[in-house]
């Protein structure tokens, strides 16, 4: 199951230069979490700093009783162990084939034979929808491909904590509805909690339970997906529309004539777009057993919730509440593999 990871005030800067500060969070056990945010906000340093690769200034990262920001190198060691880190770029070893590239953490982390980790690659690249391909080196597959290799050897140490780094990113929108899909998919089959980077909208609106957002150096929001949803604030529901108008300007922050110029053309108030559902995992798979327990976590926080934000969650657990009444299924072992051929639509 799941681990739930607490953060508290941690705050960072290189040199001089403040990345963010005194950031408190919650990640709930099990459930899945988007952070969104403008480029260079610090949401690759935040990852990093969750699972101990930068220092933070202050603050603290728990898991497990461990500080991943200050405590001993040898704990912070051993709880790396739980996290699956896909990054941003892929990362991949350029002169390795897929299957050396995600037989990697296996060979360096465990000492399994040969045998177990060949079967343990073949399976999470399948569930990757990469079968076939593990011969190939990166520079033969596309960006898409590439992604998923990333993601395939975030799954080998079977990561009881995700984090994907902004896995949409050079894919076109077919692969981003299909990766959605997965993820969620993945989250039901093995229950693990997942934080996601991203700036694509169709995830942020899918696929969380909760979801966050980093804007000028501070932590905006954080909590169940319906709050930042219905968020009031000017920045959140620039983001959400994808507009022009609005604090967020090309080098992150908008001049203060900017915004006065475009609040006498009435142009910054936007509505906000109105909430998709959230996806259910595959025919065929477990139900997410983080849904209950959000379901539960969050209705007995409504009352310290804004009316909207109140409103949006009592509707979406009156629209059927499907996470709470489907019964438990029989769990099935693997995931239905993504296309990997382009079917030229
Ligand atoms: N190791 C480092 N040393 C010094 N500065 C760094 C380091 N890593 C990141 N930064 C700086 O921290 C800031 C935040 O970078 P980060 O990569 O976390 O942004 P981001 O939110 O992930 O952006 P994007 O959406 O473009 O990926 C940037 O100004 C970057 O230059
Ligand atoms: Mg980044």
């Amino acid at each position: 199951m799941g681990i739930e990871v607490v953060v508290e005030g941690l705050t960072k800067s290189f040199g001089t230069q403040k990345i963010w500060q005194d950031v408190s969070l919650t990640l709930p056990a099990g459930e899945v979490s988007v952070m969104l945010g403008p480029s260079g906000t610090g949401k690759t340093v935040f990852l990093k700093s969750l699972i101990g690769l930068l220092k933070p200034d202050r603050g603290r990262v728990l898991i497990n009783g461990v500080d991943m920001a200050g405590g001993k190198e040898r704990d912070i060691f051993e709880t790396r162990k739980l996290f699956g880190l896909m990054f941003q770029d892929g990362a991949l070893f350029g002169s390795m084939t897929l299957f050396d590239n995600v037989a990697f953490p296996l060979r360096e982390h465990t000492r399994k034979k040969e045998s177990e980790i060949r079967r343990i690659v073949l399976e999470r690249m399948e569930t990757v929808g990469l079968a076939g391909a593990e011969g190939k080196l990166p520079g033969e597959i596309s960006g898409g491909m590439r992604k998923r290799a990333g993601l395939a050897r975030a799954l080998v140490l079977d990561p009881q904590i995700i984090l994907i780094d902004e896995p949409d990113s050079g894919l076109d929108p077919v692969r981003t509805a299909l990766l959605s899909q997965l993820l969620i998919d993945l989250n039901a089959e093995i229950d693990a909690t997942m934080l996601i980077v991203t700036h694509n909208l169709d995830i942020a609106a899918t696929v969380p339970d909760n979801m966050g957002m980093l804007y000028l150096r501070r932590l905006v929001t954080f909590g169940p997906r319906e709050v930042l949803l219905t968020s009031e604030e000017p920045v959140v529901a620039q983001f959400l529309n994808g507009r022009r108008q609005g604090p967020i300007g090309m080098t992150e922050e908008k001049d203060s004539d900017a915004l006065a110029r475009e609040a006498a053309n009435g142009s910054a108030a936007l509505p906000l777009p109105p909430i998709a559902p959230q996806l259910e995992p595959s025919p065929g798979l477990p139900r997410r057993q983080a849904a209950e327990r959000r379901r539960q976590r969050v209705l007995a926080m409504l009352d310290s919730l804004p009316p909207a934000a109140r409103a949006a969650i009592e509707k979406t657990y009156a629209d059927g509440a499907a996470p709470a009444t489907v019964g438990a299924t029989a769990p099935t072992r693997t995931l239905p593999p993504l296309p990997t051929r382009r079917t030229g639509r």
